[in-house]
């Protein structure tokens, strides 16, 4: 059985303080957790403070982003090295906010699939499409396309140990998640897709969903079969929304979803 996985995205909020209030209490909220996996990713500016607090925690952390050099002449850049020095365990990649005002494209991003995997980290490819693409229908193609290109420079085997997160852009920050079953639609189709190339990783592959996920909402997500976890936004900002997401991931048993399955 895969285990839970639940992120907070911090993106770019926050300062010294707030950033310290969030995560001595989120340590606190999530002393006894210990059936789901939890990381937090802050602005890549606060990771080492964030990390002071993560020692001796159940607590990981998770990088917003990573260059796809390890070292050199690239001004302004972060290293998958650099991050692994800090003890980060996963890094987020191809976030739709870095696709669109960063100009990222998938072959750019599958180089830093591969130099993720290199050092050791974890790689959390996010995929989805925009309302445009959704409103044409075209929400499959675009999301096995974002997939493909790293099975094509990498294989199928690079998704051994990976994280895939499902994030229709247009339900972002938007307050509109997209619905449970139409996000299970889509999970079944990446992992029944992986499957065709190897069935173990398919079966193994944690894949998320984000976009509007709320304290509220989350046990719908996670009632379905091939959701396992979520990656949050806006909520994560807030302890109390945060941990609350995290216990409804803590106390969900995954087995009764499967239940209904046919
Ligand atoms: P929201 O939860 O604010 O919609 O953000 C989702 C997201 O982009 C997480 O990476």
């Amino acid at each position: 059985m895969r285990r839970l996985l639940v992120i907070g995205n911090w993106k770019l909020n926050g300062n010294k303080n707030t950033i310290t209030n969030l995560i001595v209490r989120l340590v606190m909220a999530c002393a006894s957790v210990s059936k789901c996996s939890v990381a937090v990713a802050p602005p890549v500016m606060y990771l080492d403070l964030v990390m002071r607090y993560l020692t001796n925690s159940n607590i990981l952390m998770c990088a917003q982003d990573v260059d796809i050099h390890i070292s050199g002449a690239f001004t302004g850049d972060v290293s998958a090295a650099m991050l692994q020095d800090l003890n980060t365990r996963y890094v987020l990649i191809g976030h739709s906010e870095r696709r669109i005002h960063h100009k990222e494209n998938d072959a750019y991003i599958a180089k830093k699939f591969f130099i993720l995997k290199k050092i050791g980290l974890i790689p959390i490819l996010c995929i989805g499409e925009n309302k445009r693409e959704y409103d044409a229908g075209h929400t499959q193609s675009v999301c096995l396309n974002q997939i493909k290109s790293v099975i094509k420079l990498l294989g199928v085997e690079a998704f051994k140990d990976s994280v895939i997160a499902y994030e229709p852009i247009w339900a972002i920050g938007s307050g509109m998640s997209a619905s449970p079953e139409s996000v299970q639609i889509v999970h079944k189709l990446i992992r029944n897709y992986i499957a065709n190339y190897n069935v173990s990783i398919a079966n193994k592959i944690v894949i998320q969903y984000g976009g509007s996920v709320t304290p509220e909402n989350v046990t719908q997500f996670l009632n379905q079969k091939d959701i396992d976890g979520v990656l949050v936004g806006s909520a994560s900002l807030n302890a109390d929304s945060f941990s609350m997401i995290v216990r409804a991931a803590e106390n969900h048993d995954k087995s009764h979803s499967y239940l209904n399955d046919k």
